[in-house]
């Protein structure tokens, strides 16, 4: 018999920018791995410099969505750490211009180039760490979320919030996939399923599905 012990997971936050997003460093302790989730603007040196006193080998940096605010210092930390950039090909066209956006970021950003697409399905691992690509769109075309199933933790982008939901209003947004997506993606997922937002605090999917009044509203509408 073999016997597996795995180290957990440890996930720290970044909030920063203009509109306070949340990056995540995902790893497993000193010396190991990590995963960098969304990289606000300002954030990269914080991020790096948290890698360097702790010793993490950065070996990917993933986009949750192509919004300015998540891809602020995104191209900045590439460069720090030399990790590869990974995100979904239906927002490749706003990493690639992201002050062209119907919403100008306050500062301009250095355009972000794809190394990896992610697919549902896909998965992106290290040493320690396993994330599953699941497609949510709807706040944006090439939304996704980040399921680590052993540890239980959802990685939501601005797809489920504390709360709320994202936004739908902005180019390729669209209430009927985001509620898709959250009802048939998301909240099929165990309900104490941790879930770490984009904005905002951390919540698990019971209680969203308990007290959020927009996903109650998406359910009450099928
Ligand atoms: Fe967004």
């Amino acid at each position: 018999m073999t016997l597996t012990v795995r180290t957990k997971i440890i996930v720290e936050k970044f909030e920063d920018g203009p509109i306070w997003t949340i990056g995540y460093l995902v790893h497993t302790g000193p010396g190991g791995e990590a995963i960098v989730i969304d990289v606000p603007m300002w954030s990269s040196e914080k991020i790096y410099k948290r890698t360097l006193e702790i010793g993490l080998l950065v070996k990917y940096i993933i986009a949750t969505h192509g919004h300015w605010d998540h891809i602020g210092d995104m191209e900045k930390l590439k460069a720090l750490t030399g990790a590869q950039v990974c995100a979904h090909q239906g927002d490749e066209w706003m990493m690639r211009d992201p002050n062209g956006m119907v919403i100008v970021p306050p500062e301009s950003i250095e355009p972000v180039e794809i190394d990896i697409r992610l697919n549902c399905g896909g998965t992106v691992e290290t040493s320690g760490t396993k994330l599953k690509v699941i497609e949510t769109p709807g706040h944006s075309a090439g939304s996704i979320c980040l399921f680590e199933e052993d540890e239980r933790i959802l990685f939501t982008g601005d797809t489920l919030f504390s709360g709320s939901i994202g936004r739908v209003d902005l180019p390729t947004g669209s209430m009927d996939a985001i509620s898709k997506s959250v009802q048939e993606k998301l909240m099929t997922l165990p309900g104490d399923v941790k879930i770490y937002p984009g904005h905002g605090g951390d919540s698990t999917l019971e209680k969203e599905k308990l007290e959020n009044p927009f996903v109650q509203m998406m359910f009450a509408a099928r």
